[in-house]
């Protein structure tokens, strides 16, 4: 269905930018891998997060977010945010620790999903709130939580040719399948990958995404942010260390728990994810107004937030070893990071 909607664009208007295909491989309505009814997120799924790793996650941040809340002088109307929060677990694990009075919203597209949560946050139904989209949320004071939700913005994936022209990926569709055929990069991609990967410009067959939609993403994320914190957890890289000379993309599949390069395949039914460049996502936050208050990796922050009688807790809860997988390196402790951002803050407390 969602395969002949896209052959049938392509048809039409010629071969399709990249991103606007994983667009609608992950968000087309009703139909894409996001939007779909019988979405599942997690074992019967096709990915875990930190947050299906037990409650260990869920209780180290909300710590955190006790810490912020301090921090913004325990204003009345103290607002938690969640964007694309999955099966509700982070929130539930959240709301089940913090002993402050909060407000929490959910950012949920995916009318299925939000079922899921709402039954999963029933004993928390006096605190909890749902929106379609951050266009439909007030503005508030406390905090913007993404977990794993940059990822999940459509790519656009660009490729240096034999005579070291940069072009950028288009798909087609020829004999019977899905093909791909490079074409000139636009304007803005190209800027880019002038600002943030100059050293891979010369080198033929290079290839690798560039996310502009983070942009619009992190301007609507400052537009409902008055004051406090945003933290957004991902898997990613510096710009150094994304655009590698060795690396050449980190554009991944997952289907049913294991991991392919192929986006044309499962159409609709596997997640297409990139990393995240941190450096132009710190450098856009900024420029939407934040101000950096630390990039780190998930261990280090989550060590950050252990005191004596927080790791006091996590052992008398038996949560040691769900710690050790969201901290350890061969867990999600160093492929995952956290930048942390605040908005309108006299003073800076990391
Ligand atoms: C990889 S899943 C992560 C789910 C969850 N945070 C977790 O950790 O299990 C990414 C989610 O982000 C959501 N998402 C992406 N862009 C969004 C946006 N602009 N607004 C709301 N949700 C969005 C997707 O719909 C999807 O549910």
């Amino acid at each position: 269905m969602l395969k002949e909607i896209i052959i049938e664009k392509i048809k039409k208007h010629g071969p399709i930018p990249f991103d606007e295909f994983m667009e609608m491989a992950l968000y087309y309505p009703d139909v894409g891998y996001y939007t779909r009814a019988d979405i599942k997120i997690g074992k019967e799924g096709d990915f875990f997060t930190a947050s299906h790793l037990g409650s260990v996650f869920g209780f180290l941040l909300s710590k955190d977010v006790e810490n912020i809340y301090q921090k913004l002088n325990c204003p009345q109307d103290f607002t938690v945010t969640e964007l694309g929060p999955g099966m509700g677990y982070l929130a539930k694990d959240i709301l089940d620790e913090v002993s402050i009075p909060l407000k929490y919203n959910l950012v949920e597209i995916n009318p299925s999903l939000r079922d899921l949560q709402q039954q999963n946050l029933k004993q928390h139904f006096d605190k909890t709130h749902w929106v379609n989209s951050i266009d439909d949320l007030d503005p508030f004071t406390g905090v913007f939580i993404c977990n794993e939700v940059f990822d999940a913005l459509p790519v656009r994936v660009f490729e240096i040719d034999e005579s070291k022209e940069v072009m950028e990926v288009y798909v087609d569709f020829k004999d019977d399948e899905f093909i791909e055929t490079l074409l000139p990069c636009r304007k803005d991609t190209l800027q880019y990958i002038k600002e943030f990967a100059p050293g891979v410009l010369k080198i033929k067959g290079y290839r690798s995404e560039v996310n502009l939609k983070m942009k619009s993403l992190i301007d609507a994320l400052s537009k409902k942010l008055q004051k406090g914190y945003l933290l957004i957890f991902d898997y990613g890289y510096n710009s150094q260390e994304y655009y590698h000379p060795d690396r050449k993309g980190t554009l991944l599949c997952y289907h049913k728990h294991t991991i392919n390069e192929n986006p044309y395949i499962n159409i609709g039914r596997q997640d297409i994810t990139a990393h995240v460049n941190f450096t132009a996502l710190k450098k856009w936050a900024e420029e939407a107004g934040f101000n950096c208050e630390g990039y780190f990796s998930q261990s280090k922050y989550l060590i950050s937030l252990c005191n004596e009688a927080v790791l006091k807790e996590i052992y008398q809860k038996n949560l040691i070893q769900l710690f050790k997988r969201v901290v350890l390196p061969q867990g999600m402790g160093e492929s995952h990071k956290v930048i942390i951002l605040s908005k309108n803050l006299d003073s800076h407390f990391r």
